[in-house]
């Protein structure tokens, strides 16, 4: 791990050990340059501890990038929580509340909202030690709740925008969409899609869901090993990250991509693979902002939920645009153009 940290151009990492668990928690702090850095918090079984840390400080960068393009004055962190393999669920608001005081205790350096394996309800039991730096939490609780459905309308708007920067029109009507993950994103994301006019096909690993999808939507179920190699219009990413490489990219048969799962590209470099294929890329941390704008903004800025919707909307279609012309007139990656954008926000003098 000494190797990871030394290795990383972000600012902090902090790490607990949660004895009565077992767990490791690591807060990765990229860059509080624009703002107090805030981000989600991620909760899961990783194979080994090193790779929790490394998805948080990867994780933290695209929080960093996330704000930047839209100019949000927050900085880019995020909370990782590796769970020992033999967690006991009746462990879980034990921990939560030592988290919410590690939070507390670093006084606003660090805020958290939902991320991977912890939603609303989490929030507030985290907030029951770890307020006034916890965002998200439930109606009941005093927070806006769930952030996924404002993510997906923004995944929405991208496909939108970069079915008119391909196609040149931005119905959906007929496109064949594919949305891999039907949780907190995925499901609102085919909701909207659906009522569109697209034909949505899903992937999925939860036996619940699965069911839930094929059966009582009618959906068309593409197992895990068919994903890349299955032909569509557009591939929505709404899960996992890392899972666009050199093997996986050449096996694709969609145009677009387009989603809402953070750190979709295993290496920077597969932005321009995914180029090479002519497969347009709406890059992560640009199309997926809109549970935290809209979270950040509800409740640091009293938005009302009309608000937040319509700052999501236009902040996704205006960045993407921008990013897919940059890409276009320079003739090099959206991840590129992307990243371009990003970093001159972050550097330029205040
Ligand atoms: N999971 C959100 C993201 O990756 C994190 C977040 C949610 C941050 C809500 C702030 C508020 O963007």
């Amino acid at each position: 791990m000494e190797s990871l940290i030394k290795a990383w151009e972000g600012e902090t990492v902090i790490v607990q050990y949660d004895r009565p668990t077992g767990a490791w928690i690591f807060i990765a702090i990229y860059s509080t340059r624009l703002g107090p850095a805030a981000g989600g918090t991620r909760m899961k079984a990783y194979p080994e501890v090193r790779q929790a840390l490394l998805d948080g400080m990867r994780l933290a960068k695209g929080m960093a990038y996330k704000y930047a393009v839209p100019d949000m004055p927050w900085g880019g962190g995020k909370a990782v929580i590796a769970l020992p393999h033999d967690f006991a669920e009746h462990s879980r608001p034990g921990l939560l509340h030592r988290y919410g005081k590690l939070i507390h205790q670093l006084g606003g350096l660090f805020s958290t909202g939902p991320d991977v394996g912890t939603c609303s309800e989490d929030m507030d039991v985290i907030a029951e030690t770890g307020a006034p730096h916890v965002f998200a939490c439930t109606p009941d609780a005093g927070g806006s709740g769930s952030s996924g459905p404002y993510t997906a309308l923004g995944v929405f708007t991208g496909i939108q925008a970069a079915c008119e920067h391909l196609f040149g029109e931005d119905s959906l009507s007929g496109r064949k969409v594919l949305v891999q993950g039907t949780g907190g994103v995925g499901g609102p994301l085919i909701d909207r899609l659906l009522e569109a006019g697209a034909e949505v096909a899903f992937n999925e690993i939860d036996e619940a869901a699965i069911l839930r999808c094929r059966d009582e939507l009618g959906l068309r179920f593409i197992r895990s090993e068919d994903v890349f190699e299955t032909p569509c219009d557009i591939f929505a990413p709404c899960a996992l990250g890392g899972l666009f490489n050199e093997t996986s990219i050449p096996r694709l048969k969609c145009r677009i991509v387009a989603g809402g799962a953070n750190n979709q590209l295993a290496a920077p470099e597969d932005a321009e693979r995914l180029r090479a294929r002519g497969i347009l890329y709406a890059p992560d941390y640009v199309i997926n902002v809109g549970g935290a704008m809209a979270i950040l903004g509800m409740e640091t800025l009293a938005w009302g939920s009309d608000r937040a919707e319509r700052e999501v909307v236009g902040s996704v279609r205006q960045a993407l645009h921008q990013v897919f012309e940059l890409a276009e007139r320079e003739a090099f990656s959206t991840g590129l153009a992307a990243g371009r954008i990003a970093e001159e926000r972050l550097t330029a003098d205040r």
